[in-house]
């Protein structure tokens, strides 16, 4: 499961077990089922509240994935910026046929 974007309010409800709705129950469920959850985290700057929940739901099992752009890929646009993130979210999952995010070649 992705979150995209996930609130800090989402991370607060996961990280504290509060499925108050669709969202957080299901994050819930898949880590009590020790399925794969990515929240792609967004806010800037973070406080030790933010924080603590990132560690909290790290420790469950969830993967913060904050959506930070990559730049070796050199991107034309927003599109391109939007796309390889997905890429990489999705990748990061597992699925079959997964493995579609360019990765950095070392080159600058
Ligand atoms: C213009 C605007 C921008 C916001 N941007 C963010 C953000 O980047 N990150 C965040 O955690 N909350 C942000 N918020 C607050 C969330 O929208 C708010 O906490 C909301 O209850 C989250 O609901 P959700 O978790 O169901 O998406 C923003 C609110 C507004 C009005």
């Amino acid at each position: 499961m992705i979150v995209a974007p996930c609130s800090m309010r989402t991370l607060a409800a996961i990280a504290t077990g509060l499925s108050d709705n669709l969202i957080t129950r299901t994050a819930d469920v898949h880590l009590k089922e020790r399925r794969r959850l990515l929240l792609l985290a967004r806010e800037t700057p973070l406080h030790l509240g933010h924080l603590r929940n990132m560690v909290a739901v790290t420790e469950m099992g969830a993967i913060v994935m904050p959506p930070v752009p990559a730049f070796y890929q050199r991107p034309q646009c927003l599109a391109d910026v939007i796309d390889h993130l997905a890429a990489r979210a999705i990748d990061m999952l597992g699925l079959p046929g997964a493995g579609t995010a360019v990765e950095w070649d070392g080159k600058a």
